[in-house]
C-alpha cells in the first residue's frame, strides 16, 4: 500500500495560554509534533506533510526527520481546511493518505499499522480511528445507528445532550484513499465556530455511499489530543511511565520512578542505578553497570560502562570513559571530556578541558581550557587562569605531572611531562619536563615574635594607665 501522511500542525493551540506554538510543547524533552513525526517514521511513508501556521519558521526549526515537506495554512479555518491545503503538495498521489493531529503525541506506530490494515482490508475510502473515552471531554463523538453502522462525527459543541453521552470517539485520526480527496470541497463552513471541520469529510462520504470505516482501536491514554497545558502535564507523565518501564525492562535498576526524569531517546546500559531525583536530557547515553546518585542532571552526556557520578553533579555536554568517578557536587561543562579511571572530585568545575586516564582532581579546582595527560595529579585549590579579561587561553599539563595544592596556571602555560609544581605557586612561565616550579613568597621565620608581642602590648598597657592617673 502506498502511503503519505499529512500531519495538521497549524493550529493555534489559544487553550495552552501560550506565546509558543502548541505543537512545538515538549514532553519529555522533544517537542510533541517531533514525537508524533517518529510515530509515523516507522509506517515508512513516500512523504510527510506538515500543515503549519504563520509560526512557519519556528516549527521548521524545531523538528527534524526524513522527506517532509512543509504547508502553509496562513489562516487556521479549521482542520478540513487544512488538509485541503495540503492537497497540492501530494501532486496527484495514488494511494493512502494518512492525517494525524500534531498534538497527540503518544499515538504509536503500532496502532496506526492495525488501523491501516483494517482500513484497508474492507475497502475504505475514508475511515476514522476511534477510541472509548472515560470522559470524552471535547473530542468529537462517533455516532452509529442503530445497527452500529458509523453515520458521522459530531463535535462536542455542537452535539445534543444525548449525543454527549456517546464515549467512542474521534482520535484526529483518518485514511483518506486519493480517489475521496476531492470530497474535501463539500466541506461546508460550520457556522457556530468559523471553521471547515475535517470530520464532516466522513459524513459526506457516508451520504455518497462511499465505503467508510471506523475503527475502535488505542486506548484513550494513547490517542490523547492535548489541548491544555493540564492534559500536556497528564500526557508527559504517561510518556515518562512508558520510559522508565522500557529502562527497568531493559535492566536497569531505579529506586524511585516518580522522582527520576528521563527525557525520551536516553541509553542507558544494564545494571545502571539510578537514585532519586535524577535527571536525563537531550541526547545522553549511559553505558552499563554505572551508579548515578541522588541529584544529578546530565545533559547530552556520554557516559562510559561503570562511571560512578557522585550527588548533586551536574554533566553538560561532555564525555566520560568508563570507570571514571564524578563528584559529589561537580559541574562539567559543555566540550568536557574526562578519562577512563579518572576523578573529578568534591567541587571541581571543567570546562572544554580533556582530562586524561586515571589522572585525579579530587577538590575545590576550576580547569578551563585545558589539555591534561594522563595519571596528573592536581592538588585541592588548583585553578587555570584562563582568562584574561579579553580571551580564553589554554594550559597544557603533560602525562605523571604533581600540581601542589593552591596553584595557580595562568594561561597559556605549559608543564612539561613528569613536572611538579610546589603548593601555592602561582604559574606564569612554562615549566620544563621533570622540573620542579615554586613561585611563592619565601617563608621567613622571626624568632621569639610572640614573646615581643605580648611584652609590647603590656607596656602599651601600663602607659596608657600611667596618663589616666595624672
Ligand atoms: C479535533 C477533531 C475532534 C477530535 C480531536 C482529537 C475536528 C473538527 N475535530 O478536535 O473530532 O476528537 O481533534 O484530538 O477536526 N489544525 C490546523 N489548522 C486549523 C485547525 C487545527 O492545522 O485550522 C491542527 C491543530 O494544530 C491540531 C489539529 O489540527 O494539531 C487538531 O486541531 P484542534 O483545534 O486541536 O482540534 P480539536 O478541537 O482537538
Ligand atoms: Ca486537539
Amino acid at each position: 500500500m502506498k502511503l503519505v501522511c499529512v500531519i495538521l500542525a497549524a493550529g493555534i493551540g489559544k487553550r495552552m495560554n501560550s506565546s509558543i506554538p502548541k505543537v512545538l510543547h515538549t514532553l519529555c524533552g522533544k517537542p510533541m509534533l517531533q514525537h508524533v513525526l517518529n510515530a509515523v517514521e516507522k509506517l515508512k511513508p513516500e512523504k510527510k506533510i506538515i500543515v503549519v501556521g504563520k509560526r512557519y519558521d519556528e516549527i521548521t526549526r524545531a523538528v527534524s526527520g526524513s522527506l517532509i515537506s512543509y504547508v502553509l495554512q496562513k489562516i487556521p479555518k479549521g482542520t478540513g481546511d487544512a488538509l485541503l491545503k495540503a492537497v497540492g503538495a501530494l501532486d496527484n498521489f495514488k494511494g493512502t493518505i494518512l492525517v494525524l493531529n500534531g498534538d497527540a503525541p503518544l499515538v504509536t506506530a503500532d496502532t496506526v499499522k492495525s488501523f491501516l490494515s483494517l482500513s484497508e482490508k474492507n475497502g475504505d475510502a475514508v475511515s476514522v480511528l476511534s477510541f472509548t473515552a472515560e470522559n470524552p471531554g471535547a473530542y468529537g463523538r462517533i455516532i452509529r445507528d442503530t445497527s452500529g453502522y458509523a453515520l458521522q462525527i459530531i463535535e462536542e459543541k455542537d452535539a445534543t445532550r444525548e449525543q454527549k453521552k456517546v464515549k467512542e470517539v474521534n482520535s484526529g485520526i483518518y485514511a483518506i484513499r486519493s480517489e475521496a480527496l476531492n470530497l474535501l470541497s463539500r466541506i461546508k463552513l460550520n457556522r457556530a465556530k468559523g471553521e471547515y471541520y475535517l470530520t464532516d469529510l466522513f459524513e459526506i462520504a457516508v451520504k455518497r455511499n462511499a465505503k467508510t470505516g471506523v475503527y475502535c482501536l488505542g486506548s484513550e491514554e494513547e490517542m490523547m489530543g492535548i489541548n491544555t497545558r493540564r492534559e500536556l502535564l497528564t500526557a508527559e507523565k504517561v510518556m515518562q511511565q512508558k520510559i522508565i518501564d522500557a529502562l527497568i525492562e531493559g535492566g536497569v535498576k531505579c529506586i524511585d520512578p516518580a522522582s527520576t526524569y528521563v527525557h525520551s531517546g536516553v541509553k542507558i546500559g544494564a545494571d545502571t542505578l539510578l537514585y532519586p531525583n535524577v535527571y536525563l536530557e537531550g541526547d545522553t547515553g549511559i553505558g552499563r553497570g554505572c551508579t548515578i546518585y541522588p541529584n544529578v542532571r546530565i545533559t547530552e552526556g556520554t557516559i562510559g560502562n561503570n562511571v560512578t557520578i557522585k550527588d548533586s553533579s551536574v554533566i553538560e555536554n561532555s564525555i566520560v570513559k568508563q570507570n571514571a568517578q564524578i563528584g559529589p557536587f561537580a559541574h562539567l561543562r559543555p566540550g568536557s571530556f574526562i578519562g577512563s579511571n579518572a576523578k573529578i572530585g568534591n567541587f571541581v568545575e571543567v570546562k572544554k578541558s580533556s582530562i586524561g586516564n586515571g589522572t585525579k582532581a579530587s577538590h575545590l579546582s576550576y580547569i578551563g581550557d585545558a589539555v591534561v595527560g594522563k595519571d596528573v595529579n592536581i592538588g585541592a585549590g588548583t585553578i587555570t587562569c584562563n582568562y584574561d579579561g579579553k580571551q580564553k587561553n589554554k594550559t597544557e599539563i603533560h602525562d605523571g605531572v604533581f600540581i601542589g595544592s593552591d596553584t595557580q596556571l595562568i594561561a597559556p602555560v605549559k608543564v612539561g611531562k613528569g613536572a611538579y609544581v610546589g603548593a601555592g605557586s602561582t604559574i606564569t612561565e612554562d615549566v620544563p619536563p621533570g622540573a620542579l616550579a615554586i613561585g611563592r613568597g619565601k617563608q621567613r621565620n622571626i624568632r621569639n615574635w610572640a614573646r615581643k608581642r605580648r611584652a609590647n602590648i603590656s607596656s602599651l598597657v601600663a602607659e596608657v594607665s600611667s596618663r589616666r592617673r595624672d
